[in-house]
């Protein structure tokens, strides 16, 4: 079996290899004008690897969490040890999008992290969008503080004046930090069952939003009228919100999020709905929620309010606090 495993890894390893060498090569010939858009192509790898870093691994990577908050080794020495055992960039990559297509023990440089942190799950990208972000994180200096803003104004100045402005970032912040808990949350049902990626929600879906806010530099947090954590429970003003939400979703189909002034902060609410795969741990006792997955969750949440939803329903908002 060992065997068998590693014939298809060498073959996958190679394939990558001649790939990427023919595409280096095809950099290399050309005239002037070829190399031109070849560069503007190197800049949009370097630009989607970006969105990818910060988006989806600096919640685990944090460059700033201190070691307790911490759920991986930082990307700085993470590049540290592929750097030390692949000198060029293209093994650089290859080794390293190796291991994020699919996460083993065999492929691992880091065995002590896994012992400390436990494997790291498999994020569901596609290979090329790994090799962009090997590349990214090849070609910057992750130790450099603040590498993690170090382009993304620069497309687009942020120059926020009107309501509608806020409202449009605050609704780009909830689907980052949505698509990252979404993602992991996928994953870990798919390693582990609802039951075992309940006990990573409990332990680990604070200190995610967290970290991606202070990449974001904005405040985020979920509550809900219905909590499942105690420390989720809806405000007065979030309340009256989710009040009139579920009024609209009933007579329109869809909610409107809605964004205000208070001090010198803009706050916007951003509905949450459910789909199929929330029902395994907030739909019904009898017909949804297997009897495992329920007895973990009446003793992580003794007062958990989140259970009976169906498909589609409010099952709370996103509340993105973000200074004028
Ligand atoms: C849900 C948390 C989580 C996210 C998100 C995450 N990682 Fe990881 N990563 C880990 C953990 C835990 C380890 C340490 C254990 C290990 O090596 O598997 C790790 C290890 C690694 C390693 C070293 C692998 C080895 O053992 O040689 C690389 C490279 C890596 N991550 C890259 C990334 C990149 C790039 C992203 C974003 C696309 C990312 N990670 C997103 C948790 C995460
Ligand atoms: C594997 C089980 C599981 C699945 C599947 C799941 N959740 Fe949760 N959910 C939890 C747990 C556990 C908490 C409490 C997390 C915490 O302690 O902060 C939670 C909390 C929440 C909260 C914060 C408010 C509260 O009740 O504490 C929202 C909102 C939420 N989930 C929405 C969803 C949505 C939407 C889906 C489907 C896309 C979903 N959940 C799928 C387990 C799950």
């Amino acid at each position: 079996m060992p065997c068998a495993f590693m014939i298809t890894n060498t073959r996958f390893v190679f394939f990558t290899v001649a790939l990427a060498s023919m595409l280096l090569q095809s950099c290399n010939s050309g005239n002037s004008t070829e190399n031109q858009s070849k560069y503007s192509e190197t800049e949009q790898t370097y630009q989607k690897g970006f969105e990818i870093v910060t988006q989806n691994c600096v919640s685990c990577h944090s460059p700033n969490a201190n070691a307790e908050a911490r759920l991986a080794p930082p990307l700085f020495a993470v590049k540290k040890h592929y750097s030390e055992n692949h000198e060029t960039e293209k093994a650089f990559v290859d080794a390293m999008s190796t291991f994020l297509t699919k996460p083993s023990s065999e492929s691992s440089l880091m065995p002590h992290a896994i012992d400390k942190f436990g494997l790291m799950p498999n994020l569901g990208y596609t290979k090329e969008q790994y090799a962009a972000v090997a590349s990214y994180i090849y070609n910057t200096d992750m130790e450099k503080p603040g590498w993690h803003k170090a382009h993304s104004n620069r497309n687009e100045e942020k120059d926020l004046h009107s309501a509608e402005d806020y409202l449009n970032e605050g609704q780009k912040l909830a689907m980052a930090t949505k698509s990252v808990l979404g993602k992991n949350l996928l994953n870990s049902i798919q390693n582990s069952g609802p039951e075992g990626a309940l006990a990573f929600c409990n332990e680990r879906a604070i200190p995610l939003t967290d970290s991606m806010a202070q990449v974001l530099e904005a405040s985020i947090k979920r509550v809900s009228d219905k909590n499942r954590n105690p420390t989720n429970l809806a405000n007065k003003e979030e309340l009256d919100y989710i009040q009139k939400a579920k009024l609209e979703l009933a007579n329109t189909g869809s909610i409107k999020p809605s964004i205000y002034q208070q001090g010198n902060q803009w706050i916007g609410y951003y509905p949450i709905l459910t789909n199929d795969m929330c029902l395994k741990c907030h739909g019904s006792m009898d017909s949804d929620i297997d009897s495992k997955t329920l007895s973990v969750i009446n003793e992580r949440y003794p007062m958990d309010k989140a259970i009976g939803y169906k498909s589609n329903e409010l099952r709370g908002i996103w509340v993105i606090e973000m200074a004028k």
